[in-house]
């Protein structure tokens, strides 16, 4: 990196939970600066403002239409993603948003249309494969370490956000779910380290109709589920490597948070004993064992954590960073380039979603459209210039 896009200044939209681990992270680098945040609710706004540094409160329409804000941070629910995002577009915005892109692929479109036509850079999250763990993923990859990639698996099994977060309705709304809320990440980094998907299937189900508000001054109360909470995906990727891909809110607990990329002369594994939060973050260890080390070439076999081999991670972000993608998109828009965490990712993973959630309906594999180019490995000393 050279000079960093000191003068990026950001409008923040939606200043609810998230908006903390963002605030936290931009105001720690100079390469933006959060110059106004609002939301629907003025009083959460203001807090967010006065615990973090924002200079100014206003309503989302009056950000929006601020001259002085280069690029719109859109933290607000999904169902809610679309129309900020539009608006801020139309105003001639960038835009930067929480995932998914949008709930549905024809408001994706729209939101990639829109931004074309105005020379405008949509980015979007997750940025978690932004984190070191997953950067030394796929330099082990590019280093040959387990040979061809083969195969991939992804899992996360948690029950739900009802017992820790207050106002957990969104994730059981439509636009919500375990693979619309959790699939992001996963699906992100797979592009990432193996290239775009060309096909999908998948199943779902639903393990209770209504769900009970277990913390919080909503304790008790009782909310519908409208989409299903236990889906299973099985992708196929450009370069011929398949996928499994499961995100459940219906499991309350299991052995097998993990993702693993599967290769002709070993395995990489990214291990997360942690039910709740899986694989998704941005730091922890990379294991990998190869042909020379694997358990199939010892008798007893060993298993656990001392068998792997440990990667060394020499990438720079190692530690909860959301809003590292909207650093890194500040960085592309100065210099000219694509950001790594694109809308055109983003909208090519919600093409493979909506795919793994229609297929079931349809009866059959769903072909994915999109191509997006696979993102490039970052530099390991970003962000520092
Ligand atoms: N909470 C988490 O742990 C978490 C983690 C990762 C990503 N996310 C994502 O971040 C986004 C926000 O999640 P959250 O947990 O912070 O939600 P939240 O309900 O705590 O906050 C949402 C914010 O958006 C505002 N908002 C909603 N609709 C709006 C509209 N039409 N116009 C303007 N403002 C609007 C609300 O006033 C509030 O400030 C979601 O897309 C979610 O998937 C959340």
């Amino acid at each position: 990196m050279t000079e960093p896009a000191k003068s990026f200044r950001v409008g923040l939209i939606g200043t609810g939970r998230i908006s903390d681990i963002y605030l936290k992270t931009l105001t720690k680098y100079p390469q933006v600066s959060v110059v106004a945040c609002g939301s629907l609710n003025l009083d959460e706004s203001r807090a967010k403002a006065e615990a973090y540094g924002v200079p100014r409160v206003a309503a989302p329409r009056e950000i929006i239409a601020d001259p002085e804000i280069d690029a719109i941070l859109n933290l607000t629910i999904p169902a809610a993603h679309a129309g900020v995002s539009m608006a801020a577009l139309a105003a001639g915005k960038h835009v930067y948003s929480e995932k998914p892109l949008v709930s549905d692929l024809a408001d994706g479109r729209r939101v990639l249309d829109l931004a074309a036509e105005k020379g405008l850079t949509v980015g979007n999250a997750p940025d978690t494969w932004l984190g070191g763990r997953w950067q030394t993923m796929r330099k082990l990859l590019d280093q040959g370490a387990i040979g061809r990639p083969t195969g991939c698996a992804a899992f996360v099994g948690t029950h739900g956000t009802e017992r820790h977060n207050p106002n957990p309705d969104f994730y059981y709304q439509i636009g919500g779910g375990p693979m619309l809320d959790l699939g992001p990440y996963y699906l992100s980094a797979m592009v990432f380290l193996l290239g775009p998907v060309v096909r999908v299937a998948g199943m779902a189900n639903r393990g209770f109709d209504r769900r009970m508000i277990e913390n919080g001054p909503r304790h008790g109360a009782w909310m519908e589920v409208e989409v299903d909470t236990h889906v299973q995906g099985m992708l196929e990727f450009e370069s011929g490597a398949i996928g499994s891909i499961t995100m459940s809110f219906d499991i309350w607990d299991s052995e097998m948070p993990r993702f693993e990329i599967y290769g002709t002369d070993g395995t990489i594994c990214i291990p997360d004993p942690d039910p709740v939060y899986g694989a998704n973050r941005f730091e922890g260890e990379v294991w990998y064992r190869t042909r020379d080390t694997a358990r199939w070439t010892h008798q007893p076999r060993p298993t656990g954590r001392d068998v792997w081999q440990v990667a060394e991670n020499t990438h720079g972000i190692n530690e909860d960073s959301r809003g590292m993608g909207l650093i890194e998109m500040a960085d592309a828009i100065v210099h000219g380039r694509k950001p790594r965490c694109s809308g055109e990712l983003a909208y090519h993973v919600l093409e493979v979603m909506t795919g793994i959630l229609d297929s079931p309906a349809r009866g059959a594999f769903v072909e994915i459209d999109s191509r997006p180019d696979r993102p490039g490995i970052l530099p390991t000393n970003f962000p520092e210039a």
